[in-house]
C-alpha cells in the first residue's frame, strides 16, 4: 500500500485530459472481441480494470494488442470464445466480472471468475438471477466471487424487468442476449447508462429500443454477429468530476478538461455542481464515438449545499464521493438520500465517505441510504488522516481532492487503487497545480 498526503494547492489551471471512459473501454473490448476480424480502438482507457477484461478475452480466444496509441483486437465472432484454461481474473473490477458473465452465460463452457478482496464482497446475484433464467448455471458461496460459471448453448430468450437501476446488469442480459436463439428484452424503469445499445448498433447489431409508460423497452434478437469497426473511446466524465471539482473549490482555479463524455445518462454531477452555483461552461460540443463530448471550462466558485434529486442518481452513481467533498465546502446543507446502491460499490461509499469527511473536520450525518452534510462555507476542512480507502479508487481520488483545500494536507492509506480508473491522476494534479 503507498500513503500519501495531498497537500494544499494554489489555483488550478491550463489544460488537461482525462483519460478514456471505463465503461466505453471495457464495451469496446468486449464487443471488438466479438466481431468477426480486426477492429481498433482509440483512446482506450489503460487502467487495471479495463486490463482485466482484456486479459479475460485474450484468455478466451481474442488477440488483443497494443499499437502506438491504439489498440487492435482481432475478434473470434459471436458464440467463438474459448473456454478459458484457468481462472478469469477480474481484479477490483465490477463491470469486468458482471457483463463477462453474461457472456459467458450464452457460451457452451465452464469457466471460473475470481476478484480481490473488494470485488469478493460484492453481489452478483443481481447477473445470476437473469442469467439462469436464460439457462446458465453458477457455483459460489453466497452470490460472491469466487464464482464457477456453467454457460448454456443454446440459451433462452427471457423478459426481464431490472429491480435495480443497474447498467452492468442491463448488459448482462443483453450480451448473453447477442449468442441466444430469438429476443431477450430487457425492461428498464428507470434510465441507466446506455453505451452498450449505442456502441452494439455501431457494431451492426440491431437493438430496439422503445418508451412505455415511462419505461424502457431494449431487445435484442440473437444470435447476432457484430461487424468489426474503429471505436474512439470519449474521455471519462466520471474522472473529469475529480477536477470540476478541485476547481470548483480551489480559490483562483480557471481549468478547462478537454475532451469529456457528456452522455445525458452520465452527466448528472455536471447538473448538480451548477445548481450548487458551480461555473462551468461547455467549449465545443461535437461528437466523439457516437457520444456527445465538450471540453470543460471550470472556474472556482462559491458553492451552496443543495437537496440533490434521487431521480439524478443513476446518472452520476459513481460521482457521490466527489460530491460529498464539494458539499462539505459549500455553503448550508446537502442532503442526498435514497442511496443505497452505494453501499455495494468498491467499498460501502457512504460509510467511508461519512468516516473519511469527518476526520477531515466536515461535519456529516451518514443516513441508511444517503448523507446529510453541513458546509464549511468554502473555509477550508482541517485536514488529517490517514483515511481508509477500502481498495476504493473513487474513496482515493475524492479525498485527494479534499486535501487540495484543507488546512494540514489529506493522507490516504494507499493510493494504488487510483490506478484501476485513472493512472494518470496524480501527473495531472501536479500539472494543473503547476
Ligand atoms: C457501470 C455501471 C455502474 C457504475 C460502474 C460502471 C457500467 O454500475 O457504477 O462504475 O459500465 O455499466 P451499476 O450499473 O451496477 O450501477
Amino acid at each position: 500500500m503507498t500513503a500519501h498526503r495531498f497537500l494544499p494547492t494554489g489555483p488550478l489551471t491550463g489544460r488537461i485530459r482525462v483519460p478514456g471512459d471505463k465503461s466505453i473501454s471495457h464495451r469496446a473490448l468486449m464487443f471488438t472481441a466479438l466481431a468477426m476480424g480486426r477492429s481498433r480502438i482509440e483512446g482506450l482507457l489503460e487502467g487495471e480494470d479495463v486490463l482485466a477484461t482484456a486479459a479475460a478475452l485474450r484468455m478466451m480466444g481474442a488477440s488483443i494488442a497494443q499499437e502506438g496509441d491504439a489498440w487492435v483486437v482481432d475478434g473470434v465472432g459471436v458464440g467463438g470464445l474459448l473456454e478459458p484454461d484457468g481462472p478469469l481474473d477480474m481484479g477490483n473490477s465490477g463491470t469486468s466480472a458482471r457483463l463477462l458473465m453474461g457472456l459467458l452465460a450464452s457460451h457452451g463452457f465452464t469457466a471460473s471468475m475470481v476478484g480481490d478482496a473488494s470485488l469478493s464482497k460484492r453481489p452478483m446475484g443481481r447477473v445470476t438471477e437473469p442469467l439462469s433464467q436464460m439457462g446458465a448455471s453458477f457455483q459460489s458461496a453466497g452470490n460472491r466471487l469466487p464464482i464457477i460459471i456453467e454457460g448454456a448453448h443454446p440459451a433462452v430468450p427471457i423478459e426481464y424487468r431490472l429491480p435495480v437501476a443497474s447498467a452492468q446488469v442491463k448488459s448482462a442480459v443483453l450480451l448473453a442476449a447477442l449468442n441466444t436463439p430469438g429476443t431477450t428484452r430487457v425492461i428498464e424503469p428507470v434510465p441507466t447508462r446506455d453505451h452498450t445499445e449505442r456502441m452494439l448498433r455501431g457494431f451492426g447489431v440491431d437493438v430496439a429500443v422503445s418508451e412505455q409508460d415511462g419505461e424502457r423497452l431494449i431487445s435484442i434478437t440473437g444470435p447476432a454477429d457484430l461487424e468489426p469497426c474503429d471505436v474512439v473511446v470519449p474521455g471519462d466524465p466520471s474522472s473529469a468530476a475529480f477536477f470540476a471539482v478541485a476547481a470548483s473549490v480551489v480559490p483562483g482555479s480557471d481549468l478547462v478538461i478537454e475532451n469529456v463524455g457528456l452522455n445525458p445518462t452520465r452527466d448528472g454531477i455536471y447538473k448538480v455542481l451548477e445548481q450548487m452555483g458551480a461555473n462551468i461552461e461547455e467549449l465545443d460540443s461535437r461528437e466523439v464515438g457516437g457520444e456527445p463530448v465538450a471540453d470543460l471550462r471550470v472556474r472556482h466558485a462559491r458553492l451552496s449545499g443543495v437537496e440533490v434529486d434521487p431521480a439524478l442518481a443513476p446518472s452520476m452513481i459513481d460521482e457521490f464521493p466527489v460530491l460529498f467533498v464539494a458539499a462539505a465546502l459549500a455553503d448550508g446543507t446537502t442532503v442526498t438520500s435514497r442511496l443505497e446502491e452505494l453501499r455495494v460499490k468498491e467499498s460501502d461509499r457512504l460509510a467511508a465517505m461519512a468516516t473519511a469527511l469527518s476526520a477531515i473536520g466536515a461535519s456529516v450525518e451518514e443516513r441508511e441510504d444517503g448523507l446529510v452534510i453541513q458546509g464549511s462555507a468554502g473555509a477550508p476542512l482541517a485536514g488529517g488522516g490517514p483515511i481508509a480507502t477500502h481498495l476504493d479508487h473513487r474513496i482515493a481520488m475524492s479525498m485527494a481532492i479534499a486535501g487540495l483545500v484543507s488546512r494540514d494536507g489529506v493522507a490516504v492509506d494507499s493510493v494504488d487503487p487510483i490506478a484501476t480508473s485513472f493512472p494518470n491522476f496524480m501527473d495531472l494534479i501536479d500539472e494543473a497545480a503547476r
